[in-house]
């Protein structure tokens, strides 16, 4: 919201069809899918992408641009358990839509990194490391790999930290590459911008793409986030629908998996039959940022704990102990209060098991004299106040 984005959601299920169509091999293979009562292929989204597009496209004729949106879908994959991976996780989702420039790039992975920072994370726990597959379609064109190859060239380089590097070297050559190409794309994972400018200066793409993520690394500079940020040339992702800019968060030491990815897909809009508009955004999981901040010690509290249980001494009070409920609530207050008639004693039990900070006795004998009993959980001390002072706190805490 900081950033001026706006909160959508839609329903889990999406049509089988729109997700496989947009997704990357991998995405494709977790798919969760049926068929229901009509026979429709329908699927648990495994990514909000597809959805943002489809819903974006029919709405962005009429909206001004560029649209910026967020939201916190559930997500399902169907894919093995393990350490940072889940088969349904939380997924924050932050996206622009109608700014092709790199203005519009250095905004999204600024959101991204300004979200950590405000869960108390710093640029000695977390670095976004940037690509454009502008850059690297360049190097493989210059390597003499061909353009309708290009997805599956993309697919094993973004195996190569998983994979042997005979492995990639395969796959690359089964992308229409030689042996030779696919040592010098291996050889990439050690070089700079500087160095891929100097070896593949002849290809227009490539020069131009070093430009616009030297460009991109000074906006950010402006933003003053320098140190978060680094180039990593073997950075593609898996998903298919990326065009330009590609991003990745990840925990420095790299023992956990990627907090955070994203990037620009100018052409998915469009190629869902909407409208022809260039975008960019990012997915951040909970799963991988919540063990680091545990690690961290950075768990923030809920905060949504009850703050204070009204005690009911007797039935005949039950209407001005409702009363007490109501004005605390609408002041702010987190209010429980007994719903079974239990004695006095049990209540109190209640009220400490809540772990509320204030217990508020409502009795014949106070109410008789226009005040309740308070009492503080912390300290025990006890006072007597009136209702409608207690309600008037109540508002000045909140605001
Ligand atoms: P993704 O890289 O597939 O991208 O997922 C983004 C993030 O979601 C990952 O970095 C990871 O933190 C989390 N994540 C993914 N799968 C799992 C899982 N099975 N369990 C736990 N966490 C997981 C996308 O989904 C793109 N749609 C993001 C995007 C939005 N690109 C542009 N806009």
């Amino acid at each position: 919201e900081r950033f001026g984005f706006f909160a959508y959601d839609a329903c889990v299920v999406e049509s089988l069809d729109l997700l496989k169509r947009k997704a990357g091999e991998e995405i494709v293979d977790q798919i969760y899918h049926f068929t229901d009562k009509s026979n429709r292929e329908l699927a648990l989204r495994p990514e909000m992408t597809p959805t943002f597009a489809r819903m974006v496209s029919a709405r962005a004729t009429a909206m001004p641009k560029p649209i910026r949106w967020f939201s916190i879908p559930q997500l399902f994959r169907y894919e093995r358990p393990q350490r940072g991976r889940l088969r349904e996780h939380f997924q924050l989702n932050m996206d622009i839509v109608g700014g092709r420039g790199i203005a519009a790039d250095a905004e999204v992975v600024a959101a991204a990194i300004d979200c950590l920072r405000a869960l108390g994370l710093n640029a000695r726990d977390f670095v976004a490391r940037i690509s454009d597959r502008h850059l690297i379609r360049g190097v493989l064109l210059a390597l003499g790999l061909p353009e309708a190859k290009l997805l599956h060239a993309f697919a094993a380089l973004d195996r190569v930290d998983k994979e042997s590097e005979q492995w990639v070297i395969d796959r690359l050559c089964a992308a229409g590459g030689d042996e030779e190409a696919g040592r010098r794309v291996l050889s990439l994972r050690n070089s700079t911008l500087e160095d891929i400018a100097r070896d593949y200066g002849s290809s227009e793409e490539v020069v131009e793409s070093v430009g616009r993520l030297e460009r991109l690394f000074d906006h950010l500079s402006g933003y003053g986030l320098g140190e978060y940020v680094t180039f990593d040339p073997k950075l593609v992702r898996g998903l298919d629908y990326y065009t330009g800019l590609v991003f990745e968060v990840w925990e420095r030491s790299g023992n956990l998996r990627a907090i955070c990815g994203g990037g620009r897909y100018d052409n998915l809009l469009a190629s869902l039959g909407g409208v022809d508009l260039p975008a960019a955004g990012f997915g951040m999981g909970d799963v991988v940022l919540a063990e680091l901040l545990r690690v961290r010690g950075l768990v923030p509290e809920s905060g949504a704990d009850v703050q204070d249980y009204v005690v009911v001494v007797s039935p005949e009070v039950q209407a001005p102990a409702l009363r007490l409920v109501c004005g605390l609530r609408e002041a702010g207050r987190r209010v429980a209060f007994d719903l079974s008639g239990r004695s006095v004693g049990r209540q109190f039990k209640a009220a400490n098991q809540a772990g509320v900070t204030r217990a508020i006795v409502v009795g014949p004998d106070e109410i008789a004299r226009g005040v309740v009993r308070v009492r503080e959980m912390a300290t025990g001390d006890e006072y007597e106040t009136s209702v409608d002072s207690l309600v008037a706190e109540g508002f000045r805490f909140h605001s």
